[in-house]
């Protein structure tokens, strides 16, 4: 796949099919391939909680509620469009904002190598981190992070299987609305702003 089909394809996903789960070899194997992404300093603050257990799953539903911007009727259903694998990308409770930077590129491109895989994710910043914490804390996971000292804690979590629903770009309109939205075919719109809005400078 072409490298800019494969970002035009890496679209946010909030519904799941449930034939057919992400394997745990590959949730791992999207991890590895995380850990080689740039970081500030080289310092590699990221750390990662990978989850396909079914009962953990059914724990991590619990945390987190999807598509705010969606009527009640297109909400994703727990259960029948659940993940079937989740990510949990951990940091620094203190970390600048290049810190923040590292978990987003992390996050994307274990978006991007999920998609090239025929998975799908969606990445949840709006999720209980406390919650979080727990379930991990109840599996062992330390979150004093031995190497730098630091406390950690959850920033951001990833859904991960395979897509249960349709996703597609869009123009933003003369309304200028960029919040997505489920045309009649169901399928998630994406408006993403034109290259002449975003590009400042050509020269
Ligand atoms: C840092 C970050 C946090 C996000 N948090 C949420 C979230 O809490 N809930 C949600 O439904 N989508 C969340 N999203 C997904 C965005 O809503 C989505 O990226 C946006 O609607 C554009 O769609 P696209 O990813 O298909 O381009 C998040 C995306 C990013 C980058």
């Amino acid at each position: 796949m072409e490298f800019k089909e494969l970002v035009i394809k890496a679209r946010t996903c909030r519904r799941f099919s449930q034939e057919g789960e992400i394997p745990l070899d590959v949730l791992t194997e999207l991890v590895d391939t995380a850990r080689l992404t740039p970081s500030a300093r080289n310092a590699q603050i990221v750390r990662y909680a990978v989850i396909q257990d079914k009962a953990l799953r059914a724990k991590m539903e619990d945390v987190f509620v999807l598509g705010g911007a969606l009527p009640p009727d297109q909400k994703p259903r727990k259960g029948a469009d659940s993940p079937t694998g989740y990510i949990v990308l951990l940091a620094p409770q203190e970390i600048t904002l290049f810190g923040t930077m590292d978990i987003g590129i992390a996050a994307q491109t274990i978006q991007l190598a999920a998609t090239e895989k025929g998975y799908a994710a969606c990445m949840v910043g709006s999720f209980k981190k406390d919650a979080v914490a727990d379930i991990l804390q109840k599996e062992g996971v330390s979150f004093f992070d031995e190497e730098t000292g630091a406390k950690l804690i959850p920033y951001l979590l990833l859904l991960l299987g395979k897509p249960g629903q349709e996703r597609e770009l869009t123009e933003v309109k003369e309304d200028g609305k960029t919040l997505y939205y489920h045309d009649e075919r169901g399928y998630n719109m994406v408006p993403k702003r034109s290259l002449d809005s975003v590009l400042v400078l050509k020269k």
